[in-house]
């Protein structure tokens, strides 16, 4: 997979794809990813990227050209087209069924807004998608950056080492994760479930769904009801075939 990324601040997220499963998927050539700076694409001798909002009003806003001339020069760098990505608290929330699509794609390019927001004809002429990290608004669009592609790196097949870690997420199965332990059994008196000690695998598989479905209903039981939903228009959808 390849992900470019267009930002007014490369680093912001330059250190984190040199670091830890992301830095490793990249040195083991499973993802690249590419930092642009949208300033680099400025047209004046102030380098200006953002404008006072036509109107009136607080703030600046993005301007067109540089963003445009900085996505169309990156899409020309490599042969697959990308599915283009507008990082904005607007944008379609980012949920673990939409990482799982995202990481099928063969190429993301990612754009970082930053002050008060973008020009709408970036919205409307540049993003194939939309897409927010939660219901509240970051001062620009690198954190959320950074999320979208620690997210989806780390379904990437070989990204983790080990495949099964990426199935036993939280969210992988519509629930929480179970609870974990390790070394030492017995921690200043807290001590591990027996369950975990017996060697007992089938006891071990069924004590940790039980585990994840209890605190699932204790802390998230939305996802419950998501996954009931979900269960029930699969249903339908055979018996509309049969
Ligand atoms: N930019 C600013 N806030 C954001 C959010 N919540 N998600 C994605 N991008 C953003």
């Amino acid at each position: 997979m390849r992900i470019d990324v267009l930002t007014l601040f490369p680093e912001i997220i330059e250190p984190f794809i040199g670091s830890s499963i992301v830095g490793r998927a990249c040195d083991a050539g499973i993802v690249t990813i590419r930092l642009t700076n949208i300033r680099d694409f400025a047209t004046d001798k102030h380098r200006t990227v953002d404008d006072r909002p036509f109107g009136g009003g607080p703030g600046m806003v993005m301007m067109c050209g540089p963003v445009f001339d900085a996505v169309e020069h990156v899409t020309a760098k490599h042969k697959a087209t990308p599915v283009r990505i507008l990082l904005t608290p607007q944008g379609e929330p980012l949920t673990h069924d939409r990482v799982r699509q995202l990481a099928r794609l063969e190429r993301l390019l990612l754009i970082c807004g930053h002050y008060e927001g973008f020009d709408e004809r970036i919205r409307t002429n540049l993003a194939d998608r939309e897409i927010s990290i939660g219901d509240y608004v970051l001062s620009g669009g690198e954190p959320a950056a950074i999320v979208l592609i620690d997210t989806i790196v780390r379904m990437l097949p070989g990204a983790l080492g080990h495949e099964e870690a990426a199935a036993n997420d939280s969210f992988a199965n519509g629930l929480l994760e179970c609870p974990q332990y390790t070394r030492p059994r017995d921690f200043r008196g807290d001590v591990v479930p027996e369950v975990l000690l017996s060697g007992h695998h089938e006891a071990i598989a069924e004590w940790r769904a039980r585990q994840s479905m209890k605190r699932t209903r204790a802390r998230r039981p939305d996802l419950l009801d998501t996954q009931k939903s979900r269960e029930d228009e699969s249903r339908e959808e055979n018996t509309k075939r049969e």
